[in-house]
């Protein structure tokens, strides 16, 4: 088989000044890619984030070699910041309140020539490490310009585009100048094939793609350019199998019984999340507190903990949004606790172990986002619960298509509904809440991210 090479923009490893590295990173996309590469004789190629990645070329980690591509920092910076969180990352999320946002201006234009530069640094070393004849497996929307370049550089090569996020539709797609929205378009149909969490993001795609000069369906999941087929390939993702064994490790352990020791009896009402726009936690807050207004039996029953990882520190919607959660939850707790009850508890920290131990006891887990490309707390959740909790899933997450029929649906905007369904998941009767987590459970083991990746790669040499 030809050399496999993946890349994204965030790596599995990461190197420190003085020779120190730490293996795996934050967030829901490199667990997964660590994990379905760890049997493959495969290359990863990341951005250099740390001077000592920068000076580097590359690093041997689980067998497989990692690249660092290496740009001033001042570029990555526009790059990332500029245009794949700020315009990429709410676009694909439909977060702009666009009475005042977006505004695209000379910044942007800026941004947008250091988004091209990184990407085509991207592919030169995507193709430097294949050789001729390689398979490319391209991640997000960091890297959407990539599947183009690497066929102009490489045209003998096979080529994917994972996108890990929702795709927007067509109104979000408009508000990009049309230059910008049609390079986007054209970056990603330089792929033989374009993967994505769920059919509706793909159709979303499609129906961007049809409006471009030149490109025909061939059915559903075809579309035809430049006499070329694009595939449109569905490929939803469910967490490493190796879980259940970090889970059951003694410190862990230790820390879940510490929990359940602090919770006293109380039910646990848990939200696992990135300090992130999209994962609303806000309106998570105010629904929980109109369920403790409508419901005074569960007030001092019932502790709601959020766990959130810090995120996107250099943004300043996300300061403005840490601040405003954070508030609403002391507000509530100001309202409705009482000295020996704190109805919410707020921890902004990386703190896995936490989140390990706290899977393992929760009574119900809510999981309600504004839109998500997959989500893997609503699978991780279920995987490690050892009380039969129950899960309250967003109709908007990815992760809906796979669990939604075991789940407790609601609409992420709706704090009423999602009030009731914080009652109906707390007092599910006992024979329910065993089904319906027995089905959660095998739901989120159904496609691991090796056999996630291995369909992919497949599909792509078919
Ligand atoms: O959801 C897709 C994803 O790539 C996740 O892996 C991650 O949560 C996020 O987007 C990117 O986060 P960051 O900007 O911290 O790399």
């Amino acid at each position: 088989m030809s050399r496999l090479v993946l890349a994204s923009n965030r790596g599995p490893v990461t190197l420190r000044d003085g020779g120190g590295r730490t293996v795996g990173a934050a967030g829901g996309m490199a667990p997964i890619l660590i994990d379905a590469l760890r049997e493959l004789d495969a290359s990863w190629v990341c951005s250099a984030s740390t001077p000592a990645e920068r000076r580097g070329r590359g690093v041997q980690v689980n067998g497989m070699r990692v690249r660092f591509v290496s740009l001033p920092p001042e570029v990555l910076e526009r790059a990332y910041n500029g245009i794949s969180n700020r315009v990429l990352w709410f676009l694909h999320h439909a977060l702009w309140d666009r009475s005042l946002q977006p505004v695209f201006d000379e910044a942007t234009t800026t941004a947008w020539s250091a988004y091209v530069r990184t990407n085509r640094s991207f592919a030169r070393a995507m193709v430097r490490e294949a050789g001729s004849g390689g398979i490319h497996m391209v991640q997000d929307y960091h890297l959407s310009l990539v599947p183009a370049l690497l066929r102009e550089l490489s045209p003998d090569s096979r080529i994917a585009h994972f996108t890990h996020t929702p795709f927007a539709d067509l109104s979000g797609l408009h508000v990009l100048p049309d230059s910008m929205r049609e390079e986007l378009l054209r970056g990603l149909l330089g792929a033989d094939q374009l993967g994505f969490h769920t059919r509706r993001w793909a159709d979303n795609f499609r129906r961007a793609a049809l409006e471009l000069d030149g490109v025909t369906a061939k059915g559903r999941s075809h579309l035809s350019v430049g006499g070329r087929t694009v595939r449109l390939g569905v490929y939803p993702v469910t967490p490493p199998q190796d879980l259940r064994q970090q889970a059951n490790a003694p410190s862990i352990l230790a820390k879940r019984a510490r929990l359940q020791e602090r919770l006293a009896g109380r039910a646990l009402l848990l939200r696992v999340d990135r300090m992130e726009l999209s994962k609303n936690i806000l309106r998570g807050f105010l629904a929980y507190e109109e369920f403790l207004r409508r419901n005074r039996k569960w007030r001092g029953k019932v502790v709601h903990l959020a766990l959130l990882s810090p995120s996107r520190a250099d943004i300043a919607e996300y300061g403005v949004y840490s601040r405003a959660c954070k508030a609403e939850a002391r507000r509530i707790n100001a309202e409705l606790g009482a000295p020996d009850w704190r109805p919410i508890e707020v921890r902004v920290k990386d703190d896995h172990a936490e989140v390990l131990a706290a899977y393992g006891v929760y009574d119900a887990l809510l999981v309600n986002p504004v839109v998500d490309g997959m989500n893997l707390v609503a699978m991780e959740g279920p995987t490690l619960n050892g009380r039969n909790g129950a899960l309250i899933l967003s109709r908007e997450a990815g992760a809906f298509d796979l669990l939604g029929k075991h789940s407790v649906g609601v609409n992420p905007f709706d704090i009423g509904e999602q009030a009731g369904a914080i009652r109906e998941a707390l007092e599910m009767p006992e024979g329910e809440r065993s089904r319906r987590s027995r089905a959660l459970s095998r739901a989120a083991a159904s496609n691991p991210p090796s056999e996630w990746l291995g369909s992919q790669v497949r599909d792509l040499l078919a």
